[in-house]
């Protein structure tokens, strides 16, 4: 295998099952894989940067050719600071498949040399997202088995009322 260095950005607020699965899956394929938080998003996060940061190190931490790092500004400007050739993305859903397209291609525009690949996770977490993750705690339902179990205690630390009505 080549060395080939990936970036698996995204905001990761929190880090799902789905993530890891795509993580796993990525660092497989590439001798060496970034995961990016980015630090300046637009949406109100419910996690710092630093809590995200920590709960991806505290995951990721037996895969040896994976780390976590954070990003502001293009994506293409981290990539080329970071030598790495290729952005890794997943595919859930047909749904997921118009806004990656859009992304991809920008991105390739904005730098012809970098190349955008899909990993569609394991079946099992296709219809997972952080943002139903969010819905379902903080309303008091169940995240068990969608996100890794330090993610879900740190989830209801963030909503103890809805917790307490389990
Ligand atoms: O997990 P998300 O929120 O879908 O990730 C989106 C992310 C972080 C990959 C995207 O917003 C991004 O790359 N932002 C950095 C700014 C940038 O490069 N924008 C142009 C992308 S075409």
């Amino acid at each position: 295998m080549s060395e080939v260095t990936v970036i698996y950005p995204g905001s990761f607020d929190p880090i799902t099952n789905g993530h890891l699965d795509l993580i796993q899956r990525g660092s497989h394929l590439f001798s060496r894989l970034i995961v990016a938080v980015l630090t300046n998003l637009e949406k109100e996060p419910l996690f710092s940067v630093s809590e995200r940061v920590e709960m991806l190190e505290s995951v990721t931490e037996d895969m040896a050719n994976v780390s976590v790092d954070t990003f502001s500004g293009l994506l293409v400007d981290y990539a080329r600071r970071k030598r790495a050739g290729v952005i890794l993305r997943g595919v859930r859903a047909f749904s997921d498949y118009e806004y990656e397209l859009q992304m991809a291609l920008m991105n390739r525009k904005l730098d012809s040399k970098l190349e955008t690949v899909f990993l569609m996770p394991a079946g099992e977490f296709l219809y997972i997202s952080s943002r139903l993750v969010k819905e379902i705690v903080h309303h008091g339902g169940p995240v068990t088995g969608l996100v890794p179990a330090l993610v879900e205690e740190r989830l209801k630390q963030k909503f103890p009322a809805a917790s307490d009505k389990r």
